[in-house]
C-alpha cells in the first residue's frame, strides 16, 4: 500500500468528476459508483451492499466518499434506503480494510437552519442593506449543528459516525460541509455569493484533506470559497489542513 493510493465513491457525479481529473495526475485513483460513465473506469458497485463494495477498498490509504444522492430535497425514505447506509457502509467497508483516512462529503445542509435567522436570512435573500460583511458572525463548526431536512440529518449522522470511526478505531475522517459546487462553477442564485465553492477551491481543499498529517484524526470543515458574504467560517480549516480558498463569487457580480 502507498500513500497516494485514492478511491473515490460517487465518482461518476459532478464532484467526482472534478476531482478525477484534477487529481489523476498526482495520485493513483480508483472509482467506485453504481453509474458507470462511458469515459471512465469505476467499479460498478452499490454502497449500500457492504460485501459487494468491500473489496475495492483493499490496499486504498484514503477514501473521498461521495456517494449520495445529493439534492437537499430529496425525501426522507431514500435518506434511510440510500444515504445513511452509504456512508456507514463506507466507513465499515474503510475500517475493514485497512484503509487510513476517509475524507467524508457532508453538507451545510447540517446547519442550514440558520439561514432563517438574520442576517443570513437577508444574505441569503441578495438583501445587503444595512450590512458590512467584515462584521457578519461566521457560523462555525463549533457552533450546534441545526439540519434543514432529511437530507442534512443523513449527513450529520455522517458527521456521528465518522467520530466513531475515529475514537472508537483510530480511522481518520475528516468532514467537508461542502456550500454550492456547481456544473458552471459560478453563482446562479443570491444565495449562491455566499455558498460558491469553485471547483478550484474544492480541489485545494480535497488536496489539502489528502495531504494533512494523519495526526488530523477527525474534524469538520466549511467547504466554501473565499466570498465576501460568506457566512462560514473556514479558519480552522487553515488552522488543522492549511486550506486557504482563493475565489470569490464576487467575480461574477
Ligand atoms: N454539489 C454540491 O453543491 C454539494 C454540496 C454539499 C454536499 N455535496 C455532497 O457531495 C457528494 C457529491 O455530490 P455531487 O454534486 O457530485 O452529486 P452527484 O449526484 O453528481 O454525484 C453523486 C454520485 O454518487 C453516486 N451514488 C449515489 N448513491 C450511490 C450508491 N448507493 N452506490 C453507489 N454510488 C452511488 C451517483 O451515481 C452519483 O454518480 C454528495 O455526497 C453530496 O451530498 C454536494
Amino acid at each position: 500500500m502507498s500513500d497516494n493510493h485514492i478511491l473515490i465513491t460517487g465518482i461518476s457525479g459532478l464532484i467526482g468528476g472534478i476531482l478525477h481529473q484534477h487529481l489523476s495526475d498526482v495520485y493513483s485513483i480508483k472509482g467506485l459508483d453504481r453509474l458507470s460513465l462511458p469515459d471512465n473506469n469505476v467499479v460498478v458497485a452499490d454502497t449500500t451492499n457492504l460485501d459487494s463494495i468491500r473489496p475495492a477498498f483493499e490496499g486504498v490509504h484514503t477514501v473521498v466518499d461521495l456517494a449520495a444522492v445529493p439534492d437537499a430535497h430529496t425525501p426522507r425514505d431514500v435518506i434511510l434506503s440510500n444515504n445513511i447506509p452509504s456512508t456507514y457502509n463506507v466507513l465499515e467497508a474503510a475500517r475493514l480494510g485497512g484503509v487510513k483516512r476517509v475524507i467524508f462529503a457532508s453538507s451545510n445542509h447540517v446547519t442550514g437552519m440558520y439561514e432563517n435567522d438574520y442576517p443570513y436570512s437577508a444574505i441569503v435573500a441578495g438583501e445587503y442593506q444595512g450590512l458590512d460583511p467584515a462584521l457578519i458572525p461566521k457560523i462555525s463548526t463549533d457552533m450546534p449543528i441545526r439540519p434543514d431536512g432529511a437530507y442534512g440529518i443523513g449527513k450529520a449522522f455522517g458527521e456521528a459516525a465518522g467520530r466513531f470511526y475515529y475514537d472508537n478505531y483510530g480511522l481518520s475522517v475528516l468532514c467537508l460541509r461542502i456550500g454550492t459546487l456547481n456544473r458552471e462553477g459560478r453563482p446562479l442564485i443570491p444565495r449562491h455569493f455566499a455558498t460558491l465553492l469553485t471547483h478550484d477551491d474544492l480541489v485545494r481543499l480535497v488536496c489539502c484533506c489528502i495531504e494533512a498529517s494523519i495526526n488530523v484524526g477527525f474534524d469538520v470543515f466549511y467547504g466554501v470559497s473565499s466570498n465576501t458574504w460568506r457566512f462560514w467560517d473556514t479558519g480552522n480549516a487553515l488552522e488543522a489542513i492549511g486550506f486557504r480558498p482563493e475565489d470569490n463569487a464576487e467575480a461574477w457580480r
